[in-house]
């Protein structure tokens, strides 16, 4: 595991940029795995300007999201269909055929995450997988008890987050109770993994990720068991490291 610490958010977004553009650069039909949330804003920034001064091309690149919400529209505006258009895809060239985000509205669930893992194997397993974490240690959906070997599924949503999202929408049952999201497992066998963690909020889960035990309880720990995970963390999120780092 590489850990990188950059001295602020800035850096980390664009040391993280760096990263997805040399690869895209390397094989242009390369498969990305995406990820929403406040932390990857920045890198998906520093995207869009490497694709619009120095012509970074997406044209060939296929897409996979870790996650979204059950019952929400791709339109509606707490969608991470609709986050990933408004702050990415929308400003690059990226194919919308080759664009893949778990569908809210599915109607046979379990059927759809079948299709989405069978979708990234067709497509060669997911090159690189963009994470960020949360402060509980959870990746993607999958929040603290999480099965280890998990895949894309559907998970129900901890009363924290429900009431956490509440104030984005207008009325309270419109809140959504479920999400879909790839497994622990799912996001294991992607060839790298590149996580992002900003913020004095997230040094515990970043010193239980990298110097703590593997345990479902961080479900975030695992990735000690890849063989290709480079986590870049500003100064603050790396505040509670013990060992010294790059
Ligand atoms: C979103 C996702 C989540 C976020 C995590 C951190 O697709 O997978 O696990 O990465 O909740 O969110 P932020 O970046 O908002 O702190």
């Amino acid at each position: 595991m590489l850990v990188v610490i950059k001295e602020n958010y800035d850096d980390m977004s664009k040391a993280g940029a760096q990263q997805v553009a040399s690869l895209v650069r390397e094989k242009p039909d390369c498969v990305l795995g995406f990820a929403t949330g406040s932390t990857p804003l920045g890198m998906y920034r520093e995207l869009i300007r490497m694709h619009t001064e120095e012509g970074l091309d997406f044209s060939k690149v296929v897409t996979f999201n870790l996650d979204e919400y059950v019952g929400l529209r791709p339109s509606h505006k707490q969608s991470y269909h609709y986050f990933m258009y408004e702050n990415l895809f929308k400003f690059i060239n990226v194919d919308q055929r080759y664009v893949h985000i778990p569908m809210g509205m599915a109607e046979d669930i379990d059927a759809h995450c079948a299709w989405y893992e069978q979708k990234i194997n067709e497509f060669g397993g997911i090159d690189l997988q963009i994470l960020g974490i949360g402060a509980n240690g959870h990746i993607a959906f999958n929040e603290p008890g999480s099965s280890l070997g998990s895949r894309t599924r559907i998970k129900t949503l901890s009363a924290k987050t429900v009431r956490d999202n509440a104030r984005f929408f207008k009325k309270p049952d419109e809140v959504p109770r479920y999400a879909l999201t790839m497994g622990v497992g799912t996001i294991m066998e992607a060839k790298r993994l590149l996580l992002l963690a900003s913020g004095a909020v997230k040094a515990d889960a970043i010193k239980a990720t990298v110097e703590g035990p593997i345990t479902a309880k961080y479900p975030a720990t695992i990735v000690q068991l890849h063989r290709y995970a480079t986590i870049i963390i500003d100064k603050e999120a790396s505040s509670k490291l013990e060992e010294t780092y790059l």
